[in-house]
């Protein structure tokens, strides 16, 4: 047995441990909010002296409480004795105050952003986002939640006593070393922590409660329910409140996912109720399965000696004592109301394909290339309405998320979203093995030149190796964007079925099928290559046809005989 697996047994899930109660960050709640990044120590295990980080404390960081309209800002104090970085998860706001990889904070500086809360209500989170390094930052402790509040959400008869009747849930996992440190590099993240808490417990009244969950672990999934299969109603995910709740008894979530949660402990005062991993009901090809990948002979090392993957076990056992005074009885049946943009509102549809260098183990790419802090994928014109079409060819599933805004899911795999992901999300897990995800978002402020907003893979050791890009959203009108492509080739032409479109850019395109009466088609891509893409026309009478095809708002057509 090697050392790490020794560390596995004695710290694993089934531990011997008493149960501890379950912290709760302090809350921050001013328009100036200070925040010092410092190094500390943790004992998650009795007697074992972990070195950790946190924000004003040394593991996590305190709950920051926005009112949306607000002017907030945000002093951040890097005591670390290292660079980092802060994103602020969700918000949408400018480049320059997002926090991402180029927003350097030196060692013994203190980075201020200032911006106005422009969100909905709901949870958002803060977590350090320095290229290669966030996952260590992350695994090392520091991460908080945000929650936004708003007049919409403060109208409904919903719980939201701090502490009391809303409790924070920021579940993790984590892996320690033969020396009690915490090991962020392996797949041997066997200790499982809410709030930073080992073996939690809380203490919850027999009432309508509120979990504001947040998926924080580096690269695990979760499919959480409760104990006796007791039903919840889920009424926000990333973006803020879904139309009306849903009920449910499962709800998988990805690292970096946020869910806002109730349950009903009415009459189970003095019973306990687990938050229960339903690890055995996670499909495989989704970290956090009995296999991470399509096949079993795709492991990765340590993964099948962590006795979370595809197992059964308690995240948080709630204890359930008496009412408070005021209990929340029912929930209210409408929260919000969602104008999901049209598919054929937006400006351009843009592919990414997910591909791996070396199947299971990556590193993984996006369109072909690995994150290069030099170069700007994308530039998105100020006020564009985009389709984002994920295709994932790896044999792994993967959380993708973006920066700035919060979109609507289209479709997976072609098939519409279930109520559950129906509402607003900045996260989306794409299903291994050609599985696709398209959503739409608006980019409707912060043009900025030169500093981009990020996207990635959330499993952190994915975004660390590369899995990442960057746009730029620009103002049209300042002349910036220019992204054209004139030398489109298509072939063979006479076609009889699949017809090869090759163009700089290419897999941004949105490819049109014009007939002679003028009706135009769009056709999804039926196979994309490095730099070109296939099309079925097998579908298509016999005749003349327009290939139209648009890129970054520029039209290229050319003229198919199709026999
Ligand atoms: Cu939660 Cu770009 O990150
Ligand atoms: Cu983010
Ligand atoms: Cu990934």
């Amino acid at each position: 047995m090697n050392k790490l697996l020794v560390i596995a047994a004695l710290f694993g899930p089934f531990s011997i441990f008493a149960q501890t109660p379950l912290y709760i960050p302090p809350t921050i709640e001013t328009s100036t909010i200070d925040l010092t990044l410092q190094e500390g120590t943790t004992q998650f295990y009795n007697g074992v002296t972990t070195n950790t980080m946190g924000a004003n404390g040394s593991l996590l960081g305190p709950t920051l409480i926005l009112q949306k309209d607000d002017f907030v800002t945000i002093n951040v104090n890097n005591q670390l004795g290292e660079e980092t970085t802060i994103h602020w998860h969700g918000l949408h706001v400018a480049p320059e105050n997002d926090g991402g990889p180029h927003s350097i904070i030196p060692d013994g500086t203190t980075w201020s952003p200032q911006f106005t809360v422009l969100d909905q209500a709901g949870i958002n989170w803060y977590h350090p986002h320095l290229h290669s390094t966030t996952n260590e930052h992350v695994s090392k402790g520091i991460a908080g939640l945000i929650l936004v509040k708003d007049q919409e959400e403060a109208a409904l008869n919903l719980p939201r006593d701090y502490g009391i009747d809303d409790f924070p849930v920021i579940v993790q996992t984590k892996g320690f070393d033969a020396n009690g440190q915490i090991e962020w590099m392996s797949e041997l993240d066997t200790s499982l922590m809410v709030n930073g808490t080992i073996d939690a417990y809380l203490d919850a009244p027999a009432q309508i409660v509120r979990l504001r969950v947040l998926n924080g672990a580096s690269q695990r999934f979760f499919k959480f329910g409760f104990s006796n299969n007791l039903s919840f109603q889920l009424i926000g995910t990333d973006g803020g409140l879904l139309e009306a709740p849903v009920t449910l008894t499962r709800y998988q979530m990805g690292p970096g996912q946020r869910a806002d949660i109730l349950i009903d402990l009415s009459g189970l005062q003095g019973q306990n109720v687990q938050l229960m991993n339903y690890g055995t009901e996670i499909a495989n090809a989704i970290y956090g399965a009995t296999q991470p990948g399509m096949m079993p002979q795709l492991m990765l090392p340590g993964y099948d000696q962590n006795p979370l993957n595809g197992s059964d076990f308690t995240v948080l056992d709630i204890q359930v004592g008496a009412p408070t005074a005021n209990p929340v009885t029912s929930v209210p049946n409408a929260l919000t109301t969602h104008v999901i943009p049209q598919e054929g509102t937006e400006d351009i549809t843009r592919n990414l394909l997910f591909q791996t260098q070396q199947n299971i183990v990556g590193p993984f790419t996006i369109n072909g290339s690995l994150f290069d802090m030099n170069v700007i994928n994308y530039t998105v014109p100020l006020g564009n309405r985009e389709i984002w079409s994920l295709t994932n060819q790896t044999p792994i599933a993967h959380p993708f998320h973006i920066h700035d805004v919060q979109f609507y899911i289209l479709d997976i795999n072609g098939n519409p979203p279930p109520p559950e992901l129906s509402g607003l999300n900045d996260v989306v897990m794409v299903p291994a093995g050609m599985g696709n995800v398209r959503f739409i978002a608006d980019f409707l402020d912060h043009a900025n030149d030169s500093i981009p907003y990020m996207y990635h893979c959330h499993m952190l050791t994915h975004e660390d190796e590369g899995m990442m890009g960057q746009f730029l959203v620009t103002d049209p009108n300042a002349g910036i964007n220019s992204n054209v492509s004139q030398d489109l080739e298509i072939f063979p032409n006479p076609v009889a079925d699949m017809l090869t479109l090759k163009a700089e850019n290419i897999i941004d395109a949105t490819i049109y099928l014009v007939d002679i009466a003028g009706k135009k088609t769009q056709l999804r891509p039926a196979q994309y290559l490095p730099t070109s893409v296939e099309v079925d026309l097998s579908e298509f009478a016999s005749g003349m046809y327009l290939i139209q095809v648009e890129i970054a708002g520029s039209t290229s057509i050319q003229r198919v005989e199709k026999f």
